[in-house]
């Protein structure tokens, strides 16, 4: 039977959804708060290298993974899996669980972010003495339940209404339409903070390592960020893959995606801390850094209101891409596997999403005392989902490329739409290496040594 699956408009449509997919909360939320507890630039450091040398191969690995099944997770494993067929669909189905169990936060702290877009219009982000005061007044907002939730659902809600319309009418599309705008907005805000008088102090920080804090759940830290920023491990970047035409060239692309990924991280970095340290704030301000330290900032400049509205719309904006992309691969699994409408599953999986995400809304006010290892439920399940079921989506994906499929299908997948060069052999052939032994096993030894084993 022939299979009729929908494609990309272009190259560029599908750069600039993969784009948006990798650029999200993980940017500009979760890098600056977690570099700034992790030592700065020693961190950042750690970082590139998990990026360059596990996040970038296996990204090119799911997205080759995609295109040549061209299916979506589930039904790509049942498809590709030679051998050991069981144990491959439930790794699909543990990439469905990841997926469902990133969004029901991820909404959670993108409903703040839109939240904060109306605060600021509303000229209540201008009148802060102190992070503190700031801090205060988020405390407030958080643990009201209506505003949360409200906020939640309308954020899920805008997500479901995107993917609804499909990939190229509704995900390529506003891509296509919000990826420039969010480069002028960053753009625009790195320029005022670097202007700012004493951002050198940030600049230093960014660029100065102190190794001090270094350990190996830095490592870990580094690596699970390389993997939730990348957007990889979850077979997000696989369905993103599997709506690519025979003829895209998907190193390229993939550089492109980790490329700009790791820019516009480095870019939102400089803004926040560029500002941050000018304004004489602490850079370690945990999860709330955006929330609580930033506001605070705002408030000791003049027009302090238009820049928090446009920060907030900036960091909407790319929860909003992120989110579609996940909801996308979910939408895919059941579409692929249950033989499910899009629409059907739009709304099926969106209702999950909000309910699941429910006790992560909560964990700022009444729910915060229950914690699991010491973390609310919010905390946990961020911590799940990027420093332990990311990394180990990855490395199946790396071991599934490496070990189960000759390496010849493989590279011949992949030379669709690359120039036969020597050049481009040879790297084809790095990567090869990097994914079938590197990416394993330094992800293996990442986490053994994080639990203490190593
Ligand atoms: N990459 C996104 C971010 O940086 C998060 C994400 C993770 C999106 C996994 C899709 C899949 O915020």
């Amino acid at each position: 039977m022939e299979r009729k699956r929908e494609h990309w408009g272009n190259k560029l449509g599908f750069i600039l959804a993969a784009a948006g997919s990798a650029v999200g909360l993980g940017n500009i939320w979760k890098f600056p708060y977690i570099t700034g507890e992790n030592g700065g630039a020693a961190f950042i450091f750690i970082y590139l290298i998990c990026i360059l040398v596990i996040g970038l191969p296996v990204l090119i690995a799911e997205i080759l993974l995609g295109r040549n099944s061209q299916r979506g997770p589930i039904s790509t494993f049942k498809h590709l899996a030679k051998k050991h067929r069981n144990l491959w669909v439930t790794v699909g189905g543990l990439f469905f669980i990841t997926g469902l169990v990133i969004l029901s936060y991820y909404n959670v702290i993108a409903g703040w972010s839109m939240g904060y877009i109306v605060e600021s219009i509303a000229g209540k982000i201008s009148s802060f003495q102190s992070s503190a005061d700031a801090g205060v007044h988020f405390n407030s907002l958080v643990s009201n339940p209506g505003w949360i939730i409200s906020w939640q659902l309308l954020f899920v809600v805008l997500g479901g209404f995107v993917v609804y319309f499909g990939v190229r009418n509704g995900i390529e599309k506003i891509a296509k339409f919000l990826m420039p705008i969010f480069f002028i907005i960053l753009l625009f805000l790195v320029l005022w903070g670097v202007s700012l008088e004493g951002a050198d102090k940030g600049l230093t920080f960014l660029l100065k390592p102190d190794w001090s804090t270094v350990s190996f759940k830095t490592v870990l830290m580094a690596l699970g960020h390389a993997f939730f920023t990348l957007s990889v491990g979850m077979g997000v970047l696989l369905t993103y893959g599997s709506y690519l035409k025979k003829d895209e060239n998907i190193f390229f692309s993939g550089i492109m995606i980790a490329l700009l990924d790791t820019f516009i991280a480095l870019l939102a970095g400089l803004a926040i801390f560029t500002s941050v340290f000018a304004m004489g704030f602490d850079p370690a301000g945990g999860p709330g850094l955006v929330f609580n330290v930033l506001p605070a900032v705002f408030s000791q400049m003049p027009g302090g209101n238009v820049f928090s509205t446009l920060f907030f719309i900036l960091l909407s904006i790319a929860a909003l891409t992120s989110t579609i992309s996940i909801l996308e691969m979910l939408v895919s699994t059941l579409m692929d596997e249950f033989k499910m409408k899009r629409h059907s599953s739009v709304v099926l999986l969106s209702g999950s999403i909000f309910i699941l995400g429910i006790p992560s809304a909560l964990s700022f006010g009444e729910f915060g005392s229950f914690r699991i290892f010491g973390l609310n439920w919010f905390d946990m399940m961020d911590y799940l989902s990027a420093n332990v079921l990311l990394p180990l989506g990855g490395m199946l994906v790396a071991i599934f490329i490496g070990w189960y499929i000759s390496k010849q299908e493989i590279i011949g997948e992949l030379f669709h739409g690359v120039r036969d060069t020597q050049f481009n052999r040879k790297t084809s052939n790095v990567w090869y290496f990097l994914v079938k032994f590197i990416a394993p096993v330094l992800i293996l030894l990442v986490f053994l040594s994080a639990i203490g084993v190593l």
